[in-house]
């Protein structure tokens, strides 16, 4: 069995996570339940900072926050010094909310609107990784309204194709974001850029996928960057400020994952853009990355209380559970794979194999295929590993099931940091058919 952080079975036999008694916690909260290790995203996100101090790089790590966003989680990560990465509104919202430091955060999106800009503009954010001609002009359009300076990079796709799901795939030539770096579209940006007033051009920005297991996606990026650098250097007289070379470093969701430790991806990513600046005899430029998932998800466990059971015998046992496909699309989605175990019985053995359903009215709502786990029976509580990222941030009221609260662990203390969605939260949006008819 495979435990992550600080995840352990007490002599109960029952999962531990944060020294809590996770079986204690679905009683007390109810299920399903999302519950964080907190010691293990700050192990994480310490291990990602320590490893430039240690290479001596002036660098930001970002916390792509659209892995996990809520108030607490930005608090958290304000905390550890780490920076943030916001792709909406409702992203930084949250953050400001949450007393982030603006000048920290750095605002993604392939399609920001007018309004978003001008909020982040008059909120004083840190900058805006601009991803098209689009967004340059409106940019630089919206900053002299307000009369505002910003500092951006530039999101290029270098065309790689790292291995990974195609939907979670971003560095290819054929995607939706960045300026091209092949066709000439980046120095077309720069150039563009140069003419502004009140946008000035830190860097540049590329992101090649997520989930990815191999430093070679990283590297063959940050050579191509850097060899368009070389011409930006001698063409343009541009030379960048700042390498932001994204997220996606890939975490272990099952025994089929076999992650390299994260330090590893950095050195590496040093070393290259260490031994091509040195050949163009230029400064070191600032190098950022933005993990996401690599600092939450294996921190991330979600608790369910088993309901039915349908046997067809020769072919399959279907297992239920109270969530499903409303708070973890993922396997719905990608067709991830996950580990479960059952968190009251930790010990017990493993004597059939299950696949456990959702209970959205949808057969495609299957959160783990041919499980093998101890007989169940209803109210035995399962735990599903490494839901951490991209769990409740694609959380969705699907067949109106309100999502779960989310719980923060640590050294025994309890703290509930997202409260459980109610049925009251549910309607509060709708209005009666006979008051939207009256107001047209
Ligand atoms: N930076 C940029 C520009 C990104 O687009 C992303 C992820 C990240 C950083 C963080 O990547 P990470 O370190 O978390 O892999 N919903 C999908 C993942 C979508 C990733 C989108 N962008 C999933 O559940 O696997």
């Amino acid at each position: 069995m495979y435990f992550h952080g600080t995840s352990t079975v007490n002599e109960k036999g029952h999962l531990e996570i944060g020294g809590v008694d996770t079986v204690a916690l679905a009683e007390q909260y109810g299920t399903p339940l999302y519950v964080y290790d907190v010691a293990l995203i700050k192990e994480r996100a310490r291990g990602f900072c320590k490893t430039f101090e240690d290479l001596q790089v002036k660098a930001q790590v970002a916390y792509a926050s659209k892995a996990f966003s809520s108030i607490a989680m930005f608090q958290l990560i304000e905390e550890e010094g780490l920076s943030l990465d916001v792709v909406s509104g409702g992203e930084l919202y949250t953050a400001l909310t949450a007393g982030f430091p603006v000048e920290r955060i750095h605002f993604h999106g392939n399609n920001k609107s007018q309004h978003e800009i001008e909020m982040a503009l008059k909120a004083g954010i840190g900058c805006f990784v601009v991803d098209n001609f689009y967004e340059l002009t409106l940019l630089e359009e919206t900053c002299r309204d307000l009369q505002i300076k910003t500092n951006i990079l530039i999101r290029v796709t270098p065309g790689i194709e790292a291995h990974t799901h195609d939907y979670i795939l971003t560095g290819q030539e054929d995607s939706k974001f960045g300026f091209d770096l092949q066709s000439g579209q980046a120095d077309e940006a720069i150039k563009l850029i140069q003419t502004f007033e009140y946008v000035s051009l830190l860097g540049i920005h590329s992101h090649i996928g997520s989930q990815i297991f191999e430093t070679t996606g990283f590297v063959m990026a940050a050579e191509k960057l850097l060899e368009k650098v070389k011409t930006w250097k001698e063409e343009l007289n541009y030379i960048p400020k700042v390498l932001n070379l994204g997220g996606g470093f890939g975490i272990r969701y099952t025994a089929e994952d076999d992650p390299i430790p994260v330090a590893d991806y950095v050195k590496e990513i040093v070393s290259v853009v260490k031994s091509k600046v040195d050949e163009m005899k230029i400064e070191l430029p600032e190098i950022w990355i933005e993990p996401g998932r690599s600092l939450v998800g294996d921190a991330g466990t979600t608790l369910y209380s088993i309901g039915s059971r349908k046997e067809i015998p020769n072919v399959r046992k279907y297992v239920a559970v109270d969530g499903g496909m409303s708070d973890n699309i993922r396997p719905a989605l990608y067709e991830a794979k996950y580990e479960a175990i059952l968190a009251n019985r930790v010990n017990d053995t493993k004597d059939e194999v299950v696949s456990i359903a959702g209970k959205c009215c949808e057969s495609g709502d299957m959160l783990i295929w041919d499980l093998p786990l101890p007989k169940s029976s209803s109210d035995d509580i399962l735990a599903v590993f490494c839901t951490g990222a991209y769990g409740y941030s694609m959380a969705n009221n699907y067949n109106r099931i309100p999502r779960p609260p989310v719980l923060f662990v640590e050294n025994g203390n309890i703290d509930l940091v997202v409260k459980r969605e109610t049925y009251e939260d549910i309607i509060k949006l709708d209005l009666p058919m006979k008051q939207t008819i009256q107001q047209k």
